[in-house]
């Protein structure tokens, strides 16, 4: 939420930011900015709207430097609006900042500051924290009676920090000490590319991509000083810290679109592959059991866990409660599924024996790291389920799994799901294989498991199918979704697709908790997404299409190949391979993503950028 880039080095900088926001655009596009040291002064070009836009004002009134910041915003305080934007500048000009984050007390920060006469220019919180730098810079240098050096902005910026509730990856960068930059996180990540006499900063590793593969994680409460052939870090109350410099594996071509027109149909069209990663090396078909090296907890452990906690948010949240049937099935674990955001707060009894999960795509959703380290506090062994390698999520935890599925940079979450599925499918698999279930029913799983890339490869052929549907629905505005046991996560996931791309109000349900309530809302302009392959309760869904069409509700219904019952009843029918009702949910997915990717384009809507949303949700 919020992108963050910077550098310090000898490259033309205006460029190189510009790219970087490009790539980072995903995180908040409400509105960009840079500010660029030249040879005089700090100047900033910012500007509400997309990155484009701000390339734009760039073109007309460029500026030439080598060091600098930039940012891309997702709003939180303040409309988007050109003073809004970010970067910030502080005092007169000495400071500038950009930030991730929220200030939680910026309020009376900012009524102190006005005290002492700083005029503000916007609403944000961000600028209390350019104001506060800028004072406490000048206090620094009554004080020191020194030139402004890095020593003295490296204090100002302490104690700023030391003034601050809230949130906060920031860079901030100084008139009168030009060639540096001073980086800081709590709660909001940070990495550093390190180059030669060069470095790079950013929110997440995508700016760094083809630039370095060695980078440094910032922890929270730690600090950074950047200068062209100098990084120092250190932590804010125990001092100077060794920065470990890990490799970064991802290549550029992961971050191109190719030959698609959006990353959501790339990443929709990438599923095969990977989920192919997400099993590959982690299926043992001897022992009839999944290959699971990185819980860091021994066997011995494992079987003495009696409960599991899933915890996430969105759609990391739905995979859960696919996770959850697994879990109960295979492995006879009693598994509860919880909301990050809520469980942050809440504290319901878990014993020593209770392991938690956290699902995540970025590794960096706030409550879903709240929630982590809640656990954590409270002595359970907390794991991830994470995509992103070196986020803040899949460093913290105590082990877990990687999804290994790539960027994902289309805003709206889908070969992440999918993987998700596939990682608690083997979890399931791995534990059921310690606990209750049998060789033959091991085997089974692996079988179909090894399948499933070609399962998925045949279900996307449904892609032509999915549009000519979308071109009959899309003038809808309230939709139902609706499925059973494995496939109510599925019409969750379904709807909420729908619902952030193409901003038509959908919602998902047991089928049949339909006739609880929502069968008052079925009427000829609200259709019905029935999630139907077949399965044991096949016919009691049947049963609730037949309720629908009663009522004139129009039915699109997801089927296996070659359903004559589905189709009889159905307005429309989306088929997809018969697989494992336990698999279900990864063929299923594959129609409803197309589904809602042909609507909202069919809707003009941006579905790579949907509005007021962002990837990664840094912001409790
Ligand atoms: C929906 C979507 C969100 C995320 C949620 C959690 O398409 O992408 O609902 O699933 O914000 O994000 P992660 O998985 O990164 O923790």
């Amino acid at each position: 939420m919020c992108g963050i880039v910077g550098y310090v080095g000898s490259r033309p900088v205006s460029d190189l930011l510009l790219e970087g926001l490009h790539r980072l655009e995903y995180r908040g596009y409400d509105s960009a900015g840079i500010a660029v040291m030249t040879d005089t002064e700090i100047v900033v070009r910012k500007k509400s709207g997309r990155v484009g836009e701000l390339a734009q004002l760039i073109k007309q009134q460029p500026v030439v430097g080598s060091i600098g910041i930039g940012h891309t915003r997702w709003a939180t305080h303040g409309e988007t609006t050109d003073e809004n934007s970010h970067p910030h500048l502080g005092g007169n000009g000495e400071v500038v900042i950009v930030h991730n984050g929220v200030i939680e007390n910026y309020d009376s920060l900012r009524t102190q500051l006005q005290t002492l006469g700083y005029v503000f220019r916007s609403q944000t919180d961000t600028e209390v924290v350019a104001h506060l730098i800028a004072h406490h810079l000048g206090e620094q240098l009554k004080l020191s009676d020194s030139e402004p050096g890095v020593d003295v902005c490296l204090k100002a910026v302490h104690t700023t920090l030391d003034r601050l509730k809230g949130t906060y990856g920031l860079c901030a960068m100084f008139r009168d000490c030009p060639d540096t930059l001073i980086a800081a996180r709590s709660g909001s990540p940070l990495v550093i590319g390190v180059g030669k006499d060069e470095y790079f900063l950013a929110s997440d590793a995508s700016p760094l991509v083809g630039y370095t593969q060695d980078v440094v994680y910032l922890a929270d409460n730690e600090v950074a000083v950047l200068q062209p052939s100098k990084m120092t870090v250190a932590h804010r109350t125990s001092g100077s810290v060794q920065p470990s410099i890990q490799t970064l594996d991802q290549v550029s071509s992961d971050i191109d679109l190719g030959d698609y027109p959006h990353y959501m149909l790339k990443e929709i069209f990438e599923q095969p592959q990977t989920i192919e990663n997400a099993l590959r090396g982690r299926l043992d078909s001897e022992e009839a059991t999944a290959v699971i090296g990185g819980l860091n907890l021994t066997a011995q452990q494992l079987r003495t866990i009696d409960r599991v906690v899933l915890t996430a948010c969105g759609t990391s949240w739905h995979a859960g409660l696919v996770g959850e049937y697994l879990l109960e099935e295979f492995a006879r674990l009693p598994t509860e599924v919880e909301y990050a955001s809520e469980l942050r707060y809440r504290n319901p009894p878990m014993s020593d024996r209770t392991l938690v999960f956290a699902i995540t795509q970025s590794g960096e959703t706030a409550d879903t790291l709240a929630a982590m380290r809640e656990c954590k506090r409270k002595g359970h062994p907390t794991l991830a389920i994470c995509n992103v390698v070196g986020s803040t999520i899949g460093r913290e935890a105590d082990g877990g799994m990687y999804l290994r599925a790539g960027p994902e940079i289309g805003v709206a979450s889908t070969k992440a799901f999918t993987s998700q599925v596939t990682v608690l499918t083997l979890l399931a698999l791995y534990l059921g294989r310690m606990r209750h279930l049998s060789y033959p029913a091991g085997k089974r799983i692996i079988k179909q498991l090894r399948d499933m890339p070609s399962k998925i490869e045949e279900a996307l052929k449904c892609n032509d199918r999915v549009a000519e549907i979308a071109a009959k629905y899309a003038k809808y505005d309230n939709y139902l979704y609706l499925g059973r046991l494995y496939n109510f996560p599925v019409a969750l996931e379904g709807a909420l697709k729908l619902k952030e791309i193409s901003y038509i109000h959908a919602e998902g349900y047991p089928a049949a908790e339909m006739k609880h309530g929502p069968i008052a809302l079925v009427d000829e302009q609200t259709p019905s997404v029935f999630i139907v392959p077949k399965c044991g309760i096949q016919p009691k869904v049947i049963s609730n299409m037949e309720e629908v069409k009663a009522r004139k509700g129009p039915v699109i219904a997801i089927a296996c190949e070659g359903d004559a019952e589905v189709a009889r009843i159905a307005d429309d029918v989306i088929y997809v391979p018969d697989v494992e009702e336990y698999l279900q949910p990864l063929v299923c997915a594959i129609p409803l993503q197309l589904l809602s990717y042909h609507v909202a384009l069919l809707r003009g809507c941006n579905v790579d950028r949907p509005r007021n949303l962002a990837k990664s949700v840094t912001v409790e």
